[in-house]
């Protein structure tokens, strides 16, 4: 699938969803699951890695858990869903030319037929835009970056006026310099209302209502499986308790 086909799901008013995989097993859930879009999010280096932020996480990892995740597939490569990997921190933020080498190592190397970045700075924007002149298909990521973590923190963003023009500015700059989509995280519901509204792209919303073309979530969060769940990430099932109390029930199996 290209990516500009989620406009097409927005045209027609079909809900995008699109789930986070880091390996193969949870490549195949997301894939069984049916989801348009799987991201290899670099929240992996806390699902994944046991780092306590995203930051640490390589680009020579992002690649080696892409690759991993495109073993997963079991559909015929038509049928399977769409792939974004994260450019992780310093991949893009030292300038265009270390961006775009970054970003071609992970189309060339692996499954990956998309990357999303982080932010809107004009740096930002001179990077996407320099990275779709060479044919690489760009999400975008506003709200809450957890890149910026030592400036934002986890907190809800765009609470006040200034924040939330900054916001709508960001966004149009973005479906401006030729994003395909707009991830929005933890941010009030009015924004994803407008912002849906008001651009072309997707706007795909995690922590930002119910009123966006799409929603993304981490697989990890949904499933239960992480120790720390972000206030806006329901998990759907306890699955780190039920796997405890499975392998429990094995460890007291074999010693009675
Ligand atoms: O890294 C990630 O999983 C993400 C999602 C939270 C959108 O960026």
């Amino acid at each position: 699938m290209l990516s500009t086909e989620l406009t097409r799901f927005k045209e027609i008013g079909r809900v995008i969803t699109i789930l986070t995989a880091w390996d193969s097993i949870s490549a195949s859930f997301v894939e069984a699951a049916g989801a348009d879009v799987v991201l290899v999010g670099d929240s992996l280096a806390m699902v994944a890695l046991g780092h306590s932020t995203t930051l640490p996480v390589t680009l020579e990892q992002m690649l080696h858990h892409t690759q991993a995740v495109g073993r997963g597939f079991s559909n015929a490569p038509e049928k399977q869903p769409l792939v974004v990997c994260d450019l992780p921190f310093l991949s893009y933020q030292c300038g265009e030319d270390k961006a775009v080498s970054a970003a071609g190592t992970l189309l060339k190397h692996s499954c990956a037929s998309a990357v999303k970045i982080e932010g809107a700075e004009t740096e930002t924007l001179l990077v996407i835009q320099r990275l779709i002149r060479m044919g690489i298909p760009v999400m975008g990521h506003l709200g809450l970056t957890p890149q910026s973590v030592h400036q934002l923190g986890y907190k809800r963003q765009a609470e006040n006026k200034n924040g939330q023009d900054k916001l709508f500015h960001q966004a149009i700059q973005l479906e401006k310099a030729g994003c395909f989509s707009i991830v929005l995280e933890h941010v009030p519901n009015e924004i994803s209302r407008k912002l849906k509204v008001d651009l072309k792209i997707p706007i795909i919303g995690i922590g930002a209502g119910n009123d966006c073309d799409g929603q993304i979530r981490v697989t990890a969060d949904l499933l239960g499986l992480t120790k720390k769940q972000p206030p806006f990430a329901k998990p759907l099932i306890s699955g780190r308790q039920i796997c405890i109390d499975a392998l429990k029930g094995w460890v007291q199996s074999q010693r009675s």
